[in-house]
């Protein structure tokens, strides 16, 4: 195994390197802007001020994080901030809650720990910013990038060129559906019933975020969330995974897939592309192919809501586990997803209909069709 870690490191630091030589040179990233929405895997500190239990602004998380605990529920990055980096970007994704002293021209992060699609979700732990409010937060950014730009029209022109990043729906499950002693909706919805509802509003969230500029879109699905240690413990028989939760997330990555087929089609003409990133399909792959020698142990200890217990020491070999916490990916777990997410030109069984390396090149060569298309008809017109 240490001889696998290795040979990622090898191919990780060949990928960076790679990746320097094109985009470093000039400082330039592959896109100008990225706005992040999501829940905890992509979390960079908006819950530090919040009301809620839900926190990570303290030791041992950020322990590999050059800046230590900031917020990030793991060890060191989060997926969203190694994909940041491949996409060539010098600095982080700063978080809503904190963009002074950042340029919000480059894209802000919205995430917030405990939330999910549905507004009442996470908030057991106190408070959550839903994927509606951080929407609501997004047309605060939106109109002070029109103020500084000039005009709500030139914003939205340079809206249309950054990358929307979405991973949320996990705790519309762990922290909804399946806690009945705090949220009614199992009573209320079947299973079937409560995905579809979960779907319909993702996308009408998404389809409002396409109102506002949004054009290029890499939506990642759930993970294995019935083999969270949290969700185990909670719901698995005998130490195994709780499959009924792997179910519910199975089925709702489905749906989410079929849903980026119809974005696809319906928003060809505006020059959108939605991407669906495959994290489960990813998940057993990491899992079963490479391996961690540490699969189901989180490397802290965890204390009742899952997160690590403050100051406690962690775990020493943190690359061999694949939880930090209770319900966390270690940021080794991460760079193996994000290294997928954004190039896995072999495999759309991870990126469908592409990766995120070729969903941001995808707009320049629409945008020249676009131009060949018009400057024919202009010329047949003539
Ligand atoms: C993408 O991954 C493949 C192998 O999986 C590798 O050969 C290729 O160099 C990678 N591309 C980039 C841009 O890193
Ligand atoms: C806000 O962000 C700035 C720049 O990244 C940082 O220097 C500052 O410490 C942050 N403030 C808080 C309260 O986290
Ligand atoms: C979101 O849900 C919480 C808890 O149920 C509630 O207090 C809050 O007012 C709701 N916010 C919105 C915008 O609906
Ligand atoms: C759980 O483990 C016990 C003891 O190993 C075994 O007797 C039992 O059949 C198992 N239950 C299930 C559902 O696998
Ligand atoms: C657009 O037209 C130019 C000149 O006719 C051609 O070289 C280029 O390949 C075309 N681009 C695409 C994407 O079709």
């Amino acid at each position: 195994m240490a001889c696998e870690t290795k040979s990622w490191l090898v191919m990780f630091l060949v990928f960076l390197v790679a990746n320097c030589m094109q985009h470093c040179v000039h400082g330039v990233s592959q896109v100008p802007c990225l706005f992040i929405f999501g829940d905890s895997m992509s979390d960079s500190g908006n819950n530090n001020e919040l009301p809620t239990t839900s926190k990570s602004n303290f030791r041992p998380y950020g322990i590999d994080f050059p800046l230590g605990p900031t917020g990030r529920y793991t060890n060191g990055r989060t997926e969203i901030d190694i994909i940041t980096q491949f996409l060539g970007f010098e600095k982080f994704i700063p978080p809503f809650a904190n963009t002074s002293g950042s340029d919000i021209l480059k894209g802000v992060n919205y995430a917030s720990g405990g939330s999910g699609i549905r507004n009442e979700t996470g908030w057991h732990y106190g408070a959550a910013i839903g994927l509606g409010l951080q929407l609501a937060n997004h047309r605060v950014i939106v109109s002070e990038i029109a103020t500084k730009l000039g005009s709500p029209d030139l914003a939205r022109q340079y809206l249309e060129k950054c990358l929307y990043y979405v991973n949320i729906g996990s705790n519309d499950y762990m922290g909804n559906y399946f806690l009945p002693p705090f949220y009614p909706t199992s009573t209320i919805y079947t299973i079937e019933e409560f995905t579809q509802v979960l779907i319909e509003e993702l996308s009408l969230n998404l389809q409002a975020l396409h109102d506002i500029g949004a054009r290029k879109y890499a939506l990642a699905g759930l993970g294995l969330i019935g083999c969270t240690p949290g969700m185990v413990s909670a719901h698995g028989t005998n130490g195994s995974c709780a499959e009924e939760q792997n179910l519910a997330a199975f089925n709702f990555n489905n749906k989410l897939k079929a849903r980026v087929d119809q974005f696809n089609n319906d928003f060809y003409y505006a020059n959108s592309k939605f991407i669906f990133i495959n994290t489960q399909a990813l998940a057993i792959e990491l899992r079963d192919k490479y391996g961690f020698p540490v699969p189901e142990t989180p490397c802290c200890l965890p204390g009742l809501t899952g997160e690590c217990v403050p100051d406690q020491e962690p775990c020493y070999n943190r690359n061999d586990y694949v939880f930090f916490d209770a319900f966390h990916p270690t940021e080794q777990w991460n760079l193996l997803n994000a290294l997928t997410s954004y190039n896995s030109t072999t495999n759309s069984a991870f990126t469908y209909p592409m990766d995120i390396k070729h969903l941001v090149d995808h707009e320049i060569k629409m945008e020249l069709e676009l131009t060949n298309e018009s400057t024919s008809q202009l010329s047949a017109t003539e």
